[in-house]
């Protein structure tokens, strides 16, 4: 059969589609700014249908009207990273949180950790083969819709056509919802004088020739802005945002010294504004891979030079990263930053970059403290740690001792906080703050 009249065969409406849906179903929606509007929207309406439904997603950019307190006993959510919109739900107890990798999420839908009962997908308009692209999520969204029993899919056309393995062919799909609205955007972050300090500072670690992974915000933006003057740079990250358009058509970005995937930028998801999503369309410079390839720590340890840069919350002296979560409560989730600091630390010449203000609440707390607050989850071991980046500088902690990565720590701290610093480390090592150490690094 032609796979037009296939497709026609398959066209219903946004509520016809969402009456699929059966109570105690499992259902992964697809991720970030990929997020699928229509059928959200017609389950949410008719919510009194249906009875613990069970909605698994990441980063939520819509509002996720599924988690608001109306929404209890229809719906439950199960988080993998929390946001604005979850975050109450999860903390009132209304909402789930799952810890897991990035990396391993498609393998809990495939070994059915979690059994996929259906899939509500955002894809681009069939090509003349009948084949729709994920366009910007592929990440979880793919395998999702690879295990699960029905697939609905949202078919936009101002979904981006984006290359790589990142196609299903609508004889998969189950059921269709023709929809036209813009794609989700995310507007650059405003970069303040801090966080270009962190940037700067970063980009003095960045080699030429080295395959970059950088996360979403200010920071990453920010060190974007310093790389201008370096050359052949590559691409190898779980997202990218509007500040790589710049690079690669200003001729840093050319991906052509990477040791894999030479000549590409190599993606999961992307998030950014409609100069992204165009710039992205057909480029056949860009290819997206599912996350348990593209995050795959042996595969990013096969980028020589892989260097990665990602943020947190608290850092202890003893190099232990909690990124997720303030305290007992969960902020957001690992993401891919584990991920990347294995892929990293394993690459040839790797290097992985924790980069934070010094300071968090209006300079009220240090992020780098003498013990992680109760309760914090430890995101990346003080094992895994490389270099962390602040205002005031970068601390080297690889094969140093715990007494030289707290020293290393308190030099880049803020210098408000770095006299009760010393308090704890002389009081830790029983021993006289090295002040020499210190001024040789400051002066
Ligand atoms: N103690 C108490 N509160 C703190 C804090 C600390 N040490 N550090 C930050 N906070 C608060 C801030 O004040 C802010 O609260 P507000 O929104 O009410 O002002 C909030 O926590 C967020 O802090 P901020 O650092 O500004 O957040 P961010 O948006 O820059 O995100 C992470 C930083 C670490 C939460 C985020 O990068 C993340 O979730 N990382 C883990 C996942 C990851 O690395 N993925 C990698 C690839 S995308």
């Amino acid at each position: 059969m032609d796979w037009k009249e296939i497709y026609n065969k398959k066209l219903v409406s946004a509520q016809e589609a969402a009456s699929k849906i059966k109570s105690r179903d499992r259902v992964v929606i697809g991720h970030a700014v990929g997020e699928p509007k229509k059928v959200i929207e017609a389950m949410v309406r008719d919510n009194k249908k249906y009875a613990s439904v069970e909605i698994v997603h990441m980063v939520g950019m819509g509002e996720s009207t599924y988690a608001k307190e109306e929404m209890e006993g229809y719906f439950r959510h199960n988080s993998f990273f929390l946001g604005p919109f979850t975050r109450e739900a999860a903390y009132s107890g209304r909402a789930d949180f799952t810890p897991c990798f990035f990396s391993e999420i498609p393998r809990l839908f495939r070994e059915e950790y979690l059994k996929v009962d259906v899939a509500i997908i955002q894809v681009s308009n069939p090509d003349e083969h009948g084949f729709c692209s994920f366009g910007v999520s592929n990440d979880y969204t793919k395998p999702a819709a690879e295990c699960a029993n029905i697939i609905i899919a949202e078919v936009n056309p101002n979904m981006p056509r984006i290359l790589g393995d990142n196609f299903i062919h609508i004889s998969e799909i189950d059921y269709i919802v023709e929809v036209d609205y813009p794609v989700m955007e995310l507007k650059p972050s405003k970069i303040s004088d801090v966080e270009k300090a962190i940037g700067e500072n970063c980009a003095t670690l960045i080699e030429d020739g080295a395959t970059l992974q950088l996360g979403i915000g200010a920071i990453p933006d920010a060190v974007l802005l310093y790389l201008k003057d370096k050359k052949d740079l590559g691409i190898h990250s779980e997202m990218i945002s509007d500040g790589v358009v710049e690079l690669v058509e200003t001729g840093v970005i050319t991906n052509k010294r990477k040791s894999i995937h030479k000549d590409k930028i190599i993606v999961t998801f992307l998030m950014g504004t409609k100069k992204l999503y165009d710039f992205a369309n057909n480029n056949s410079m860009i290819e997206m891979h599912p996350v348990d390839y593209v995050n795959d720590p042996c595969v990013i340890s096969k980028n020589d030079n892989m260097i990665c840069i990602n943020s947190c919350i608290q850092i202890d002296l003893m190099g232990q990263v909690a990124a997720e979560s303030i305290g007992l409560k969960q902020f957001s989730g690992v993401g891919g930053q584990v991920d990347f600091i294995r892929g990293a630390g394993m690459a040839s010449k790797g290097k992985s970059i924790i980069a934070i203000p010094s300071t968090a609440s209006n300079e009220k707390l240090s992020r780098i403290v003498p013990f992680l607050d109760e309760g914090a989850a430890v995101t990346t071991s003080r094992n895994d740690i490389h270099y962390v980046v602040t205002e005031y500088g970068v601390a080297e902690l690889r094969g140093k001792t715990l007494k030289e990565r707290a020293r290393a720590l308190i030099n880049i701290a803020h210098p408000k906080f770095r006299s009760e610093l010393i308090n704890q480390w002389e009081e830790r090592f029983k021993s006289k703050f090295d002040y020499f150490i210190y001024y040789k690094i400051h002066k």
